[in-house]
């Protein structure tokens, strides 16, 4: 009998060790994006964190949505609607905001069908009123500072930090921020594995891999296992929030190390036949040029 006890005590703990944990700290679902924003509510991080916020605004964290809308209504009508013939739901809308809004993951339902209507409108009615009006509300999805300093703080290891607390910020230091908010720190956030977490693979609930870029992959295969030791952070960060890439020309110089030798020589007299005046030294030269790749990936990616 305490034999069985005992086991059904072993049970029960590993069912609380291991079992689910739930992500959804909050039971609340919006039916509006005002909703939504409000819940992750990012309005007053500027009164404080000004030059942070100019960063981030400037960068391609805070353009998410409306700079993929063209491919986004690609994946809803040639992909879901044409070739798999699969309803346009959450959890398939999910594939491509879990990680160009994650906000989206409390949406209602009916939200996140309107959102994928609205992403369609937004593409296909571009520069009409309509078209224009969908992008000015979508505008206010993106991976804002709640996206990483609340939702994803957390959930690169779910199981072993548990879930996250509704309202608390997430940091680097967990530094006391007095009366204005909570603050708790998340050493995850200076690893790059909370960076892969989006850029990366994700795999969505129904077990289906999307693969947006493969940045993650060949950090790890070809940088990390070769000895490199600076992380996303430390290469991405050092301008702060701004989080240049590809697309700024001098983040670009820095991942390209270019090394010219020009090696001059003359040719024997005689040795080229289509010379005018055989005999003659032909000045030549040997140019090795060495391209190194400097980034701690392969580049470019997307
Ligand atoms: C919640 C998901 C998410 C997290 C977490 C995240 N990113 Fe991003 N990141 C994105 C998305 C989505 C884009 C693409 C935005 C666009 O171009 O529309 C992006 C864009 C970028 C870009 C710009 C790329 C370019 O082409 O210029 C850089 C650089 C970047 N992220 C670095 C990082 C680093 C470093 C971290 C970790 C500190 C990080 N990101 C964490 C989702 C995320
Ligand atoms: C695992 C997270 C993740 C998922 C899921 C994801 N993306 Fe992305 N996406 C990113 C990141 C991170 C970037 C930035 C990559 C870079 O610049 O190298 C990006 C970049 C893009 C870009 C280029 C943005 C620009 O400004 O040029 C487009 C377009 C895009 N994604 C569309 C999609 C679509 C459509 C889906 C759904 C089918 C999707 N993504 C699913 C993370 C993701
Ligand atoms: C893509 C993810 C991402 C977004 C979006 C983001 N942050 Fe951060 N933030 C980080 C990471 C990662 C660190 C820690 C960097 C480190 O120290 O390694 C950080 C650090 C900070 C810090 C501490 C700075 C310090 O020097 O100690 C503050 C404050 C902060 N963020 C505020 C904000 C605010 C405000 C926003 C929105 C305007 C925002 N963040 C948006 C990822 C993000
Ligand atoms: C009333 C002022 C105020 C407002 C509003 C505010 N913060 Fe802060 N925050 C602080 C102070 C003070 C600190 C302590 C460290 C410092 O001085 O930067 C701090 C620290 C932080 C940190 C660093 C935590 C760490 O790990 O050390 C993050 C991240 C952060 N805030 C994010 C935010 C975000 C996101 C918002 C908006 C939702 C926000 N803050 C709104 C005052 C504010
Ligand atoms: C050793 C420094 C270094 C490390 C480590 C590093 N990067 Fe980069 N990254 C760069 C440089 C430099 C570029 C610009 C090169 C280019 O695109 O030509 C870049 C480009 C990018 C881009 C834009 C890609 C494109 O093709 O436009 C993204 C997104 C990005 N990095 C994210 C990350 C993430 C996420 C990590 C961690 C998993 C990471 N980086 C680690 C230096 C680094």
């Amino acid at each position: 009998m305490r034999k069985i006890r005992l086991l059904i005590l072993l049970f029960v703990g590993a069912a609380l060790m291991w079992g689910p944990v739930s992500l959804q700290a909050m039971d609340k679902e919006a039916n509006t994006i005002d909703e939504l924003v409000s819940m992750f509510d990012e309005s007053s991080c500027i009164d404080c964190h000004e030059e942070i916020h100019n960063q981030w605004s400037d960068s391609w964290h805070a353009q998410s949505v409306v700079s993929s809308l063209g491919s986004i209504t690609s994946f809803i009508e040639n992909g879901l609607k044409k070739e798999w013939e699969t309803e346009v739901t959450k959890g398939q809308m999910l594939k491509c905001l879990d990680c160009h809004a994650p906000v989206i993951n409390y949406a209602s339902e009916k939200l996140a069908v309107e959102i994928a209507e609205m992403i369609v409108t937004a593409a296909k009615e571009k520069g009409k009123p309509a078209g224009d009006a969908a992008k000015k509300e979508l505008a206010k999805l993106r991976v804002g500072c709640l996206s990483c300093h609340n939702l994803k703080a957390l959930a690169v290891a779910p199981h072993w930090n548990g879930p996250r607390e509704e309202g608390m910020i997430y940091g680097p230091h967990g530094e006391d921020a007095g009366d204005a908010h909570e603050t708790l720190e998340s050493i995850d956030m200076t690893r790059s594995a909370f960076c892969m977490q989006c850029h990366g693979i994700y795999t969505a609930a129904d077990g289906e891999t999307i693969q947006c870029n493969t940045l993650s992959g060949s950090y790890q295969n070809a940088y990390v296992a070769k000895g490199g030791s600076n992380t996303c952070q430390d290469c991405h960060m050092d301008g702060g929030h701004i989080f240049h890439g590809g697309r700024d020309l001098d983040m670009v110089k820095k991942g390209i190390g270019f090394n010219v030798q020009i090696n001059p020589y003359k040719h024997l007299p005689g040795q080229i036949k289509d010379v005018k005046e055989p005999g003659k030294w032909v000045p030549s030269a040997v140019v090795t040029i060495f391209i190194e790749n400097k980034a701690g990936h392969r580049i470019p990616d997307g």
